[in-house]
């Protein structure tokens, strides 16, 4: 038996994926009712629910599901396609066997940038809303508020596939609330208080004035709205508001189960970290290696990990392994002369990516820059883009109760295995990688990608 078989258990918390065309989609939406069902069977009361949307017709939105409706089938076709008549997609994923359905993602890919439509709300002002930090743990939350608003306008854009944002919500598939939980923790909350309620006042006020000046939010219970948060608290904040956090889409860092993360639903984003903030992240491809080295000639470290305490898993795993190992460099600091943090990962065949205060780690995203094989010591947590990546073609993942036995459930990883791993980390990086501006497939477009998705399982019905 493998020693890594808890993929299994993290698969079983995500039934969507073992679909038959094994990619997050329903074969028929999920209905939302409408918000105020009272409202609802009295009358059609358009006028009224779009005040600024008069020329809003029902058959407007219709033809905005009917639109989301034929990307549905034509995904189905494209997942349920025999291999035999798939197309070849050297050309574009030069390693089908990290997708788990590289047809269906493909498809669903130029369906979301010919038609996704997605409005950015302009309600609030900087530096709480739309913007966030762009360097440091939370680039992620950061970058992506700047790039959604620095996308051009699809209404400018002469062709269909001019953009992913409108300026015009009622042609929007998707509603963005652009406020930055890691902004309100720096300006809002007060540190050492442990008090969020500052923090979740603001987000549910700021919920009730979108739903106020706006029908969209009403409309679906924010089913087709989405926030972004890559803040430990990202999942604290959002349970401010009953139907951000029962109905909308959050795309989080902190994507743990046990925190009410549900991946149908929600959409776990990766950490990364920009320490200087400087595009393209640092540290540029390692070499590829030529077909005959052995595994390890040039990684010589069987695993690496260097941080601190925090959180429940790491203290166990420097109980067992901190120098105690030649060929598991386990520290809390790194010791001095050794070289960097990332002369490390490039030295080892492993990397370890155990969660601390929250489930997601930046030394996800780090190993794989580096070509390391991450190594991920967590429970509950949802990996990025793991409705189109088979995570199992890049990494391992090891369960807790097997830390003392760490090393031997490494090393007994065949070296034929490790070198389809590391191969299968090169074919990611890019779905991890930032640009400015965004490129296709990129992390800021899987992200989307991923919201995509979650839209795509809901039909939101006019009444
Ligand atoms: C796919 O295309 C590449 C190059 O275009 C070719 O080398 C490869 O053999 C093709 N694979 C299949 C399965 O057709
Ligand atoms: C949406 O619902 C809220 C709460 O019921 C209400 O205060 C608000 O006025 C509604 N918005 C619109 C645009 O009708
Ligand atoms: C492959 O291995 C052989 C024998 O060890 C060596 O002579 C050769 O240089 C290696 N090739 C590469 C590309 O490293
Ligand atoms: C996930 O959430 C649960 C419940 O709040 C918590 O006990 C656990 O420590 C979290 N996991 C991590 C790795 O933070």
């Amino acid at each position: 038996m493998s020693p890594f078989s808890s993929w299994v258990q993290l698969l079983s918390l995500l039934p969507l994926l073992l679909l038959p065309t094994a990619l997050l989609l329903l074969p028929a939406a999920r209905r939302l009712p409408p918000a105020n069902p009272s409202a609802a069977a009295s009358s059609p009361a358009l006028p009224t629910l779009f005040p600024h949307g008069s020329t809003l017709k029902r058959p407007e939105r219709n033809k905005l599901e009917e639109e989301l409706s034929r990307a549905r089938s034509a995904i189905r076709r494209a997942g349920a396609s025999s291999p035999a008549s798939r197309r070849n997609f050297s050309g574009v994923f030069p390693l089908p066997r990290v997708y788990r359905n590289p047809a269906a993602f493909y498809r669903s890919y130029v369906e979301m940038e010919r038609r996704f439509k997605v409005y950015v709300y302009e309600e609030g002002e900087p530096p709480l809303v739309h913007e966030g930090p762009c360097k440091n743990i939370y680039t992620t939350e950061g970058r992506f508020i700047a790039e959604m608003e620095a996308l051009p306008l699809a209404a400018a854009a002469a062709s269909a596939a001019g953009g992913v944002r409108t300026a015009d919500p009622r042609r929007a598939h998707a509603f963005f609330l652009p406020f930055s939980v890691a902004q309100l923790v720096r300006y809002v909350y007060r540190p050492l208080s442990y008090d969020h309620a500052p923090i979740r006042r603001f987000v549910s006020d700021y919920v009730a004035v979108v739903a106020a000046k706006h029908p969209f939010w009403n409309r679906s219970a924010g089913a087709d709205h989405f926030m972004l948060s890559c803040h430990d608290w990202g999942p604290h904040a959002s349970r401010a508001h009953p139907s951000l956090y029962g109905s909308a889409i959050r795309a989080l860092c902190n994507a743990n189960t046990s925190e009410g993360f549900r991946p149908r639903k929600d959409v776990s984003i990766p950490e990364i970290n920009l320490v200087t903030g400087e595009l393209p992240p640092m540290p540029p491809p390692p070499p590829p290696q030529s077909p005959n080295s052995t595994s390890t000639s040039s990684r010589p470290l069987l695993a690496f990990f260097a941080g601190g305490l925090h959180g429940p898993i790491r203290p166990i795993l420097l109980h067992h392994w901190k120098n105690r190992d030649p060929d598991l460099a386990v520290y809390e600091y790194l010791p001095a002369g050794a070289g960097d943090y990332f002369s490390y990962m490039r030295r080892s065949r492993f990397c370890l990516c155990p969660s601390g205060y929250e489930v997601a780690s930046p030394r996800v995203v780090e190993a794989i820059y580096s070509g390391c094989i991450p190594a991920i010591i967590s429970e509950g947590y949802v990996l990025p883009f793991s409705d189109v990546l088979r995570w199992e073609e890049f990494s391992v993942t090891v369960a807790v109760a097997d830390l003392p036995r760490l090393k031997e459930a490494l090393a007994a990883v065949p070296k034929e295995e490790v070198r389809r791993l590391r191969a299968g980390v090169r074919a990611v990086r890019r779905h991890f990688v930032l640009n400015h501006p965004p490129e296709r497939f990129d992390a800021f477009y899987m992200i989307l990608h991923s919201v995509w998705l979650r839209r795509l399982n809901i039909k939101v019905t006019e009444f």
